[in-house]
């Protein structure tokens, strides 16, 4: 994969048209809620793409955000509609950078979000260097909502190769530091009406 895969396919392609495009994360908004998540908890969502999670979490009153993807034009188009809907932008930490080195503070986030993203690591040098940063940047007893290709989902997310999780897959992948919360299976329909399998899944990080 070139460096500028991603960047190309936010320049040459509409955000809504793309297979991942939903929107609105209600889901997610709900295991923030469900978990007591407080609005001035510092929540990452890596791989964010020009995803409208973060016009809704702004919405339901969380400041501390940080929006981490590869392509800077992505953010850009985030940025650019936060502003066209007149939502504040003023507490967001924006990070152009892969998410497997770019600098991250330390025992920091009490929320990490990833739809789409962490299946994309295919080998076990990538897995591990996502993992270092995730552990690295959590703080104890902080959440890990989690989104992948189900096991029955496509074998490909935008042309290139993923890898497929059951729970047990991912739960041996992250480890035992990561503790089972919820998950569910889920259809996304694509925006051409396409089935996608998803599994969905929410852990408590508890390295002790
Ligand atoms: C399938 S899209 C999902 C976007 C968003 N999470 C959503 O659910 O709408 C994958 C996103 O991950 C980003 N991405 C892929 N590999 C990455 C990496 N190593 N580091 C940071 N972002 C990455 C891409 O630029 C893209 O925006």
């Amino acid at each position: 994969m070139s460096n500028n895969y991603w960047e190309d396919v936010y320049l040459n392609k509409d955000s809504e048209q793309v297979s991942w495009y939903q929107t609105q994360d209600n889901r997610t908004i709900e295991h923030l809620k469900f978990h007591n998540i407080v609005a001035d908890a510092q929540i990452i969502d890596v791989g964010s793409g020009a995803s409208l999670l973060i016009d809704q979490l702004i919405e339901a009153g969380y400041v501390h955000l940080h929006v981490l993807d590869l392509s800077a034009t992505a953010l850009a188009q985030t940025q650019n509609r936060l502003e066209q809907k007149q939502l504040d932008r003023s507490h967001i930490q924006w990070i152009v950078g892969d998410i497997a080195q770019a600098p991250l503070p330390k025992n920091y986030f009490d929320v990490w979000h990833d739809r789409a993203v962490f299946h994309f690591m295919q080998s076990d040098l990538q897995k591990q260097s996502y993992l270092h940063q995730l552990k690295a940047s959590l703080k104890n007893d902080a959440l890990l909502l989690m989104s992948t290709f189900a096991e029955n989902g496509p074998e490909k997310c935008s042309g290139l190769p993923v890898q497929r999780y059951s729970i047990e897959l991912l739960q041996n992948t992250l480890g035992v530091a990561f503790q089972l919360q919820q998950h569910e299976h889920a259809i996304h329909l694509t925006p051409w009406n396409s089935k996608q399998n998803f599994l969905h899944s929410v852990w408590r990080y508890s390295p002790e």
